[in-house]
């Protein structure tokens, strides 16, 4: 008998939706998922930094109600947790982004929509919610200035601005598999699709029979893709090697709402956007998306709570996979933890349900090792929660 798959999808971590996510996607897909740049030891290092964090618990309290609720923004999120902006996810399910906000606006989290997404940010802001926006600059600056009046009047609360793709990173695999952007139909894609019948039904077949076209991904600004198609507009690309900080001066007098900087590792670039008026940073490497050989986000956290010493608020992503994790990035100061690929692997897996299943696992996680470590709430998760030396 066919039933409903069961909300558990059969995943009991993280590494289950991975393995899931993996099946279901065709390459292409799949290594623009997952893979880092280069010899991606900037995203090894991620995992190894978390993995090399030892806690130090304690017993003999009582754990029988735990609160793991945070505020972030004036605004209370269930977990320490919101889903990091992430480009194309209209490529592993139908209308990704919609799905990946439907499931955080239940979960009690923020969403940020990306820039590079496959949907208009009007339409995923329609699924409810705390959304913020994230950007990438586009050569021509009016047009990106119009996505964030359109964000502002879409209800983002904050805007997010990723710094830490000045130049295009060396994605190799792009040549091997035959997916370039946007993906257009060859030797090599073509056999890699047909060998993913699922996916090809559901998502491409879906676009082909409701939409009568695919979603173009990237480097077209949100509201632009269909005058694009008509014809290229000038402009209309990511270029931001010249942005400095009168760049982000600009924006700041733009945007009312919250300013985030994404993509920062060292304390003083840290100080920097203190001093350009961002009301948060993202300690991140891109998920070791970016630069290859980058010191791991945890590892630079420390000396950037320490630096900005609770005057913004202080993000942390790259690498998340456990809700030990989260508790880590806690511990070590930041306010929030991102995460990425964990959301598309929940996304690719099974749609909503299986961002759900995600948040889910990790918000479990999160529970179960603060009673473990005897932590009743965010205050009593610090520096003392981790072995010293570490
Ligand atoms: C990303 N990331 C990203 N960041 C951003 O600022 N804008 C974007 O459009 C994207 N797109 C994107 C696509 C995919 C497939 C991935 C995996 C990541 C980076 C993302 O916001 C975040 O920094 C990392 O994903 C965090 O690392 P983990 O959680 O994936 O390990």
């Amino acid at each position: 008998m066919i039933g409903l798959p069961a909300p558990d999808l059969g995943c009991w971590n993280i590494a289950d939706l991975r393995e899931r996510a993996r099946a279901r996607l065709p390459r292409g897909v799949w290594e623009y998922l997952e893979r880092g740049v280069e010899d991606e030891t900037g995203m090894a290092r991620n995992r190894a930094a978390f993995d090399r964090l030892q806690f130090r618990p304690r017993v003999l309290r009582d754990v029988s109600a735990i609160d793991v609720s945070t505020e972030v923004f004036g605004r209370k999120a269930a977990l320490p947790l919101a889903l990091a902006p992430t480009g194309a996810a209209g490529m592993m399910w139908y209308q990704g982004e919609a799905h990946l906000a439907r499931a955080a606006a239940k979960a009690g989290l923020p969403f940020t929509i990306s820039s590079a997404g496959t949907m208009e940010l009007e339409d995923i802001c329609a699924q409810g919610g705390n959304q913020w926006f994230q950007l990438y600059l586009w050569r021509d600056r009016e047009l990106s200035y119009d996505v964030v009046r359109r964000a502002h009047a879409a209800g983002c609360e904050a805007l997010f601005v990723t710094l830490d793709l000045p130049v295009m990173p060396n994605r190799e695999y792009l040549h091997r598999n035959g997916y370039g952007m946007p993906v257009k139909a060859n030797r090599k894609n073509v056999p890699d699709m047909l060998a993913h019948p699922r996916w090809l039904l559901g998502v491409l077949g879906r676009y082909l029979l409701h939409d009568g076209a695919l979603p173009t991904q990237s480097n077209l600004p949100q509201g632009l893709r269909q005058s694009l198609a008509k014809g290229a507009k000038p402009g209309a690309h990511f270029k931001q090697d010249d942005l400095d900080p009168e760049g982000i001066r600009r924006l700041r007098d733009l945007w009312p709402g919250k300013l985030v900087l994404k993509g920062v590792l060292h304390p003083d670039d840290a100080r920097l956007a203190l001093d350009l008026g961002a009301d948060g940073v993202v300690v991140s490497n891109h998920g070791g998306r970016a630069l290859d050989h980058s010191l791991a986000a945890i590892d630079a956290l420390p000396a950037i709570v320490e630096a900005v010493g609770g005057r913004m608020t202080v993000f942390l992503d790259s690498g998340v996979r456990r809700g030990s994790d989260i508790v880590k990035a806690r511990a070590l100061g930041a306010d929030m933890v991102l995460v990425g690929r964990a959301a598309l692997y929940g996304l690719s897996a099974g749609g909503e349900a299986g961002v759900t299943r995600t948040l889910d696992l990790l918000r479990e996680e999160v529970v179960r090792t603060m009673g473990m470590l005897g932590a009743r709430n965010w205050d009593e998760v610090g520096p003392q929660v981790l072995a010293a030396g570490n």
